[in-house]
């Protein structure tokens, strides 16, 4: 498949149980991420985003239930074949090649497509100025940019980012929300993007979706949830951040 068919796809998930091994995480998830869309996925700490995240790439053990790509089912399909058909990942873990220099780590992992390395070089000018450092040289922040660019240049249709803005100061934290934001306007992509910033997610976001012990407790339109914060407060107890860059604060 060319990478340009890559384009503009949703995902569905329809009744999903999954989890390691015997272990049940994940139980009767569905939900629907239409071609362009943005959703965020909020939840406490191990309610089971990342496992949502790592069930859609194929990382985990699917008991249960359907996972498409487009028109494409792809439940049971190695997670390399996902990657070329057009999913993304950007795990919390960041997971870039720290021995490897910024243009290593591109090049290792870049396909053919609408994202050539310099495309992510004019995308995140900080990374160019970068690249010919290791990976270990890297701030958080770099290493964030160095994270997401690794999964573009895949030319992903799907883009799941896993707490892209964990440990970032504010300043950076603002550098990647405009890079999400300037994703979504100039490029084909479709964007779930679980965060703890909940109202920084909401804010970039159209549909939201809560998770609870491994099931969807709460789904609605991102600016819904957002005019309801004692609602919000309760979904997301303690867990719920603060930090609130201003050009980004949701009123
Ligand atoms: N590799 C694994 N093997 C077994 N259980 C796991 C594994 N990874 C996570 N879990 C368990 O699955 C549940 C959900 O974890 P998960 O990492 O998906 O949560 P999370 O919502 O991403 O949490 P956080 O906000 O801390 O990132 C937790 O009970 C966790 O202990
Ligand atoms: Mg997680």
């Amino acid at each position: 498949m060319s990478a340009a068919s890559n384009t503009a796809l949703g995902i569905r998930l329809d009744g999903v149980r999954a989890g390691y091994g015997d272990t049940v995480v994940l139980e009767g998830v569905s939900l629907t991420l239409p071609p362009h869309g943005a959703m965020a996925v909020l939840g406490r700490n191990g309610v089971g985003k990342t496992t949502l995240l790592a069930t859609i790439m194929g990382h985990t053990t699917l008991h249960r239930g359907a996972i498409r790509l487009g028109e494409s089912e792809i439940a049971t399909l190695e997670p390399h074949r996902r990657a070329r058909l057009g999913m993304g990942w950007v795990p919390q873990e960041r997971e870039i090649f720290r021995s490897l220099t910024v243009e290593e780590n591109l090049e290792v992992a870049a396909r053919p497509g609408r994202w050539p390395p310099a495309r992510i070089y004019e995308f995140f000018p900080s990374l160019a100025a970068r690249r010919r450092h290791r990976g270990n040289e890297l701030s958080g922040g770099e290493q964030q940019m160095l994270a997401i660019g690794r999964a573009l240049v895949g030319s992903p249709a799907v883009l799941l980012m896993d707490e892209p803005l964990e440990g970032l100061a504010p300043v950076i934290v603002d550098a990647v929300l405009h890079g999400i934001e300037r994703l979504r306007r100039e490029d084909d992509l479709a964007i779930l993007l679980v965060e703890q910033h909940t109202r920084l997610a909401l804010a970039v976001t159209e549909r939201a979706i809560v998770l609870d012990r491994g099931g969807i407790v709460h789904e609605s339109d991102s600016r819904d949830l957002l005019d309801m914060p004692e609602r919000l407060t309760a979904l997301m107890g303690v867990a719920e951040r603060r930090v609130r860059p201003a050009a980004w604060q949701a009123s």
